[in-house]
């Protein structure tokens, strides 16, 4: 295996690694995304077993020690499974995230202090960057659920959303909502919550130039037309849900 980078905006770089034996023939990516700055980020660790590939790539960009925040979209193995790894490279790397997520996992299984933020609540990066942490309780999964939005760029660091098979291309302009909706009704990943349309309706407010995907490519273009397309789809789902529930109830 090996890890592709790119960058995806001015200055955020997507280190990329293609796992074919994942829901073969179309295989399946595993993301990860540095945010430079004085105080560099590194929004999902990887998995604790691809760690080796994850530290190279990351050594590429930046020296590894030089990480200042650790941050994820919710607590899973391919998210945070190397957190540990990574705090032991970085001596002064700390992890971030919500309430829920230092408060149920975090503040145990992290060998550091994590530090929890608010929702809305910024962390400064240097440089001209910042990112803002918004909470997304259930959407996609996950209690603790939150996304990262860098706002010099606009860019939403919006972690298993939008989640597709293959690896088609490291940046695109096209469609993301159909292979979305694709890998939906094939994994069935999300916990559907009655919230979840207003919860990715409201990440659309922030008018996003760049999506940036854990699951498959990046994407540039309007970001709140499709996070709308997805809020749809997933009312869809939820609504026909509902009625089915009711029908069996009667
Ligand atoms: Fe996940
Ligand atoms: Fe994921």
């Amino acid at each position: 295996m090996e890890t592709k980078i790119t960058e995806i905006a001015d200055g955020i770089f997507r280190l990329s690694t293609f796992v074919p034996q994942i829901a073969p023939p179309a295989g399946f990516v595993f993301n990860q995304f540095l945010a430079l700055g004085d105080e560099p980020l590194l929004f999902h660790t990887g998995l604790r077993k691809m760690f080796p590939l994850t530290r190279d790539a990351v050594s590429r960009i930046i020296p590894p020690e030089n990480l200042r925040w650790i941050s994820f979209g919710h607590f899973e193995a391919d998210e945070c499974g190397a957190l540990n790894e990574w705090l032991a490279a970085a001596p002064q790397a700390q992890a971030a995230h919500g309430q829920t997520g230092c408060q149920v996992s975090l503040n145990d299984f992290a060998d550091r202090n994590a530090r929890q933020l608010a929702d809305g609540e910024h962390i400064e990066l240097g440089r001209g960057k910042r990112v803002r942490y918004i909470d997304t309780p259930h959407t996609p999964h996950g209690w603790d659920a939150g996304v990262l939005y860098e706002e010099s760029t606009r860019t939403l660091l919006c972690g298993d959303l939008f989640t597709q098979l293959g690896d088609d291309a490291a940046l695109t302009h096209g469609d993301i909502v159909g292979p979305a909706i694709a890998a939906e009704d094939l994994f069935q990943y999300s916990c559907l919550n009655p919230n979840m349309g207003a919860t990715i309706r409201k990440l659309a407010e922030l008018e996003p130039r760049t999506l940036a995907l854990m699951h498959g490519p990046s994407f540039s273009g309007d970001g709140a037309a499709a996070l709308r397309a997805l809020a749809d789809d997933y009312d869809r789902r939820i609504s026909t849900r509902g009625a089915s529930a009711t029908v069996k109830a009667a």
